[in-house]
């Protein structure tokens, strides 16, 4: 089976075999290893052909409960997510606006817990159910208990990987107010109407991220890495222009895309793939990339921005070697 067009970076790989779930009662308990669960393919990156077997869910239904101060909605897997934010908002039901074409399904979006323009899926995620792929197991997880942190959760630890999601329930409170806080979003102000967020979020991602249909990628190739105040306040000695976002009394979030425009990485080439030019967090595929030329790229912004800044990017997208996931 080609990997291409299964997954968004597009690099012309191929897998053993590839299984599509639509119905949960179609699974067997007696899965091969190695195996690899994937949605739309926006967040993971087949560097070279894998030996096993792509599970893609395509499980689909959306429920909407309306209870006295929430709506509550029901959604399973294989649902599209910008799909998902569109017809809440045509329901009236309001929060995931700023969540707009975030690419990928409703059932990846807990693993990373997506996040964009000040919100994140964690703040309505009531509940993620799954189905546990070796024992059969029916399984739930609160919203504590997916432990949801930066782009993180319990769903990417390595114990987990026999774990499909299969549904996620959000709860959007009625009276939520609009979030207008982040960057390009604080000039529409507090009275904006999530249909102005929501125009707002698409301009703003149209014009900063590429389309995978025309040229391949994963969005954010690495995460905004987390540091010490003490570090930041040194790094801010040599470089008084670093921005930094305070996360708690010991830390801060430093955007990965300053430091790597910084070490002059725009519109950098390493055979088929490139660093994108509006944004250097997000690397490309030109049309010929192959898992070597990402690697390579990816490594070297990674050891310019440790010599240089002395932080240690971690990747954001999952990697896929011919077993399943490595590191960089
Ligand atoms: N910046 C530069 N040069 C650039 C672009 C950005 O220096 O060319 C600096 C600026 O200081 C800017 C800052 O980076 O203020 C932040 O840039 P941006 O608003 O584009 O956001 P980001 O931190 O690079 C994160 C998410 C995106 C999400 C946006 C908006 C991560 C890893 N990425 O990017 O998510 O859309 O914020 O909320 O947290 C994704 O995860 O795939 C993704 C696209």
């Amino acid at each position: 089976v080609r990997l291409a067009p299964l997954h968004t970076f597009g690099i012309d790989t191929k897998a053993a075999q590839l299984v599509e779930i639509a119905v949960l009662s179609a699974l067997s308990t007696s899965l091969q290893d190695p195996y690899y669960l994937l949605g739309e393919g926006s967040n993971s990156v087949f560097l070279e052909d894998y030996e096993g077997c792509i599970l893609k869910v395509n499980l689909k239904g959306i429920e909407i409960k309306e209870t006295a101060d929430n709506y509550e909605v029901k959604v399973a897997a294989g649902e599209n997510w910008h799909s998902l934010v569109e017809l809440l908002l045509s329901k009236g039901i309001y929060g995931a606006e700023n969540l707009a074409l975030i690419p990928g399904t409703v059932g990846a979006a807990p693993i990373q817990n997506i996040g964009a323009y000040g919100r994140e899926l964690a703040e309505f995620c009531a509940c993620v159910r799954a189905h546990h792929l070796s024992t059969g197991e029916r399984l739930q997880f609160s919203n504590s208990e997916c432990q949801f942190g930066y782009r993180d959760s319990i769903f990417k630890r390595p114990e987990m990987s026999p774990i499909m999601i299969t549904e996620v329930i959000l709860h959007f409170p009625k009276n939520i107010a609009v979030q207008t806080d982040y960057g390009e979003l604080k000039a529409l102000g507090s009275l904006a109407t999530p249909m102005q967020v929501f125009n707002k979020v698409v301009e703003t991602r149209r014009l900063k991220l590429p389309d995978p249909a025309v040229f391949g990628n994963a969005g954010s190739f690495f995460k905004n890495p987390i540091i010490a105040s003490s570090h930041y306040e040194s790094l801010k000695q040599a470089w008084p222009n670093i921005p930094g976002f305070v996360v708690n009394e010991h830390e801060v979030k430093v955007p990965a895309a300053w430091l790597i425009d910084r070490l002059g990485f725009k519109g950098k080439v390493i055979g088929g793939v490139a660093c994108h030019a509006n944004q250097p967090l997000v690397l490309l595929n030109e049309g010929t990339a192959t898992g070597q030329e990402l690697l390579e790229l990816a490594r070297a912004i990674r050891s310019s921005v440790e010599t240089h800044f002395s932080i240690t990017l971690e990747n954001e997208v999952r990697l896929i070697g011919a077993q399943g996931l490595v590191a960089l």
